[in-house]
Parts: C-alpha cells; sequence; structure tokens
C-alpha cells in the first residue's frame, strides 16, 4: 500500500522558503515568498488589528462558523472589493468567506466546473505557481495566454490575439493589481480592451485580488473588477486580506460570484455544497479581526493609513534599489524597478544567477527570478545590491537571462 506514490516535487515558493529558514547564515535575505516585512525586517502586527484583537472576546466559546462564513465579514468585503454601492448589488453579488485567497480559488474553480461538463480556464504565462495546479485539481483544462514582452511590457496584443481564440464560456484568471509575479499591470485602456474582447466572447473572468491597496489605492486596484459590475459582466473575485491586513497565518480570504440576473440563493447554496465537502466552514478568529477594523470607522481609517504606509515603503525600497544599482551599473535600464507594483519585481535573472545569490550571499529570489521588494529594507538593501552586481557581473559566465531586466540587453 502506498508504494507507487510519486516523489514530492517541493514547491518553488514554499520549498524556498524553508530552505531559507534553514540556512544558518545570519546575513540572509528573503526576497522569496510574498509576505511583506517592514523597514525592520519583521512582519508587522497593524495597530488596527492590535486593537481589533483587544475588542474580540477572546474567551467566548469558539463555535463553527456557517458554512458560508461571518455575515457581517461578508458584507464588509463586498464593499472593499466592489466599493460603496454594494447595497445596490444585493441582487447580484454572492460573496462567502474562504479559506484564504487560494481556498477561495479553489471552491469557485470547484463551483464552476460543477456547471460545465468540460471546464476550460485560461490564465497568464506567468502567473502564481499555484495557479495551474488549484485548476487542474478542479477538474479544468488549462491553457496559458502570453502576459509580458521581451521589453517587460504589458502585452496586450498577445493578451488579444489568445483571448478572441478560446471557446465560449472559457474562464480567464487575472490579476486586477500588482500581477505576481511581474509587477506588471495592464492600463486602464488595456483593461477596456480585455473587457470588450471577454464580453464580446463570452468568457468568464476570474479576478485574483491578493494584493488590493498595494498597487495605487484601494478603489484604482479594484477598477477592472468594478468595471465588470458596470459594464454587467459576470465575474469572479477571489479576494485575500493575508497581505493587506498581513494576517498571513488566519487563512482569511472571500470569494464573490457578480451575475446580473443571478438566483443569490442557489449560488450560495451551490457553494455552500463545496465548501462542506471541503473544509465544512471557515475559521473564525481572521474574519473575525477583519470584520472588526472594517466595520468601525475608525479602525477602519487607521488600517487604510497603515495600508499606504506599506505602499509608500515599497515604493521607497524600489526608488532606493533604482538608485543604488544605477550607480553601479550605468549603462543598465532599470526603469523597470519603478513602473512595476506591488511586492514583486520580475528581474530576468538566469538560474545561476539565482543559485549564486543563494550560494554565494544568502539571498533568496524565485527560481522564476521573482524578487520580492517587500523584503527589502535599509539594513539589507545594501547586501542585496552588492549579491546583484556580483552576480550581473557574472552575468557573461552565467548562461541566458530569462528576459529583460537586471541584465542590460
Ligand atoms: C507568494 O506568491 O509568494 C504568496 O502568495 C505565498 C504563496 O502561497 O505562494
Amino acid at each position: 500500500m502506498f508504494n507507487n506514490l510519486p516523489d514530492y516535487v517541493e514547491d518553488p515558493i514554499l520549498g524556498l522558503f524553508d530552505a531559507y529558514r534553514a540556512d544558518v547564515r545570519t546575513r540572509k535575505a528573503n526576497l522569496g515568498i510574498g509576505i511583506y516585512c517592514g523597514e525592520d525586517g519583521r512582519v508587522p502586527v497593524l495597530a488596527s488589528v492590535r486593537a481589533a484583537r483587544e475588542r474580540i472576546d477572546e474567551t467566548a466559546p469558539s463555535i463553527y462558523l456557517p458554512t458560508e462564513g461571518l455575515q457581517g465579514y461578508r458584507n464588509a468585503v463586498r464593499e472593499l472589493v466592489f466599493g460603496g454601492a454594494t447595497a445596490d448589488l444585493q441582487d447580484r453579488v454572492v460573496t462567502i468567506q474562504a479559506a484564504g485567497g487560494t481556498g477561495a480559488l479553489r471552491v469557485g474553480a470547484e463551483f464552476l466546473a460543477s456547471t460545465n461538463a468540460s471546464p476550460r480556464v485560461c490564465m497568464p504565462d506567468p502567473t502564481w505557481v499555484n495557479h495551474q495546479a488549484i485548476f487542474q485539481a478542479a477538474g479544468f483544462e488549462v491553457s496559458h495566454c502570453p502576459y509580458r514582452t521581451p521589453k517587460g511590457r504589458f502585452d496586450i496584443d498577445g493578451t488579444l490575439a489568445a483571448l478572441n481564440a478560446l471557446p465560449a464560456e472559457t474562464v480567464v484568471l487575472l490579476h486586477p493589481c500588482c500581477h505576481n509575479p511581474t509587477g506588471i499591470d495592464p492600463s486602464r485602456e488595456e483593461w477596456a480592451r480585455l473587457l470588450d474582447a471577454m464580453a464580446q466572447r463570452a468568457l468568464l473572468p476570474f479576478f485574483d485580488m491578493a494584493y488590493q491597496g498595494f498597487a495605487e489605492s484601494l478603489d484604482d486596484d479594484a477598477w477592472a473588477v468594478r468595471e465588470c459590475v458596470r459594464r454587467e459582466i459576470p465575474c469572479l473575485v477571489a479576494s485575500s486580506y493575508s497581505k493587506n491586513f498581513s494576517l498571513y497565518g488566519e487563512r482569511v480570504g472571500a470569494l464573490s460570484i457578480h451575475a446580473p440576473g443571478l438566483e443569490a440563493a442557489k449560488v450560495l447554496g451551490q457553494l455552500k455544497v463545496v465548501v462542506r465537502r471541503s473544509y465544512s466552514c471557515p475559521p473564525a478568529h481572521g474574519a473575525a479581526l477583519v470584520a472588526t477594523v472594517l466595520q468601525d470607522a475608525p479602525l477602519h481609517a487607521q488600517w487604510r493609513a497603515e495600508l499606504d504606509g506599506m505602499r509608500q515603503r515599497m515604493l521607497g525600497v524600489r526608488a532606493s534599489l533604482h538608485a543604488l544599482l544605477t550607480r553601479e551599473l550605468p549603462d543598465a535600464d532599470l526603469s523597470f524597478l519603478l513602473q512595476q507594483r506591488g511586492m514583486f519585481s520580475y528581474s530576468g535573472l538566469s538560474d545561476a544567477q539565482i543559485d549564486q545569490l543563494r550560494s554565494r550571499h544568502g539571498v533568496y529570489v524565485v527560481s522564476s527570478g521573482r524578487v520580492c521588494i517587500a523584503g527589502i529594507n535599509a539594513s539589507n538593501l545594501a547586501q542585496v545590491c552588492e549579491a546583484l552586481v556580483d552576480v550581473m557581473g557574472r552575468a557573461v559566465h552565467a548562461g541566458p537571462a530569462k528576459d529583460a531586466g537586471f541584465n542590460p540587453r
């Protein structure tokens, strides 16, 4: 029994995180997993969340939440995702709490698979390393569309060509902001063209919104989602509060389904069927924290200010990294560092350079070349720059770079 199991293939992000933790060097930098750290190099406990924690009765008995999650949380995140006018959306949107953004993606995928005998999904190449596995496990056939031009811009023409070749009802996985792993987002004009194409071909957008508030603002970052609602295009949204509330371990997420004329009770019922057979009901604590913050005006304002602070810090890191590297490498075009948004920067480093960063310098970067900007601070900035300059100086021996990025072309 259990003799013919395949070998375990380490997840490229989580496996790297384990390797970082096991590294005994004191001079090391974790630029792998997407976790925001402050200037002190630690994962912040937001003051708004701390205040919410004090208001929650930790001595209350721990009972099961409803299968669909905490009502106050569901209302509050629906407003965050869709904007202020959610009362008008009562009969068009169903939101359930989910176990993180990953749980929301999985529940959404299973729900969609239950409504379609041969479900298909198209996702950007590259995308988050787990997307393909989640949809495949739910029974989807997965295809990819190009995302990034060799010059490091969003590939609008390639994406439109791919969308126009998809069969009707194909699900299209999209990142509404802070594309993971590239940090490159479509402009509003490009989003409008994508939505036109998807509406014309009856494709179904499924937004993975893990970084709302990390690119421009909470409202700007949800623009593509809200534009779907304005245009009455059905869509799904998996939203996560791991990053913008710094609550990674609590698994706080939500799945929203928008469709004009949807039969809300039936959709909710089928989502409950999926949740019940997967994990029965979501965890209570993190959702209570998020709901407490969002429903209380002063705490809500405090949280928004803290979120602005995280975003500004990441912009500051980008500017500092750009300035330092440009001084060392005056011929390199590093403007991509300033243009990309969110936690990640796609570096274009080769496999050999990524290995050298880790072995020689203790700097951990995902094998795709994705660098987590949010892991850089004033204390490790010089070390990271030194390491990058060192491996780029060796570029000539390092094999082909993945794409435009740090290595001058
Ligand atoms: C990431 O992309 O690094 C994060 O979303 C963490 C994860 O689960 O992969």
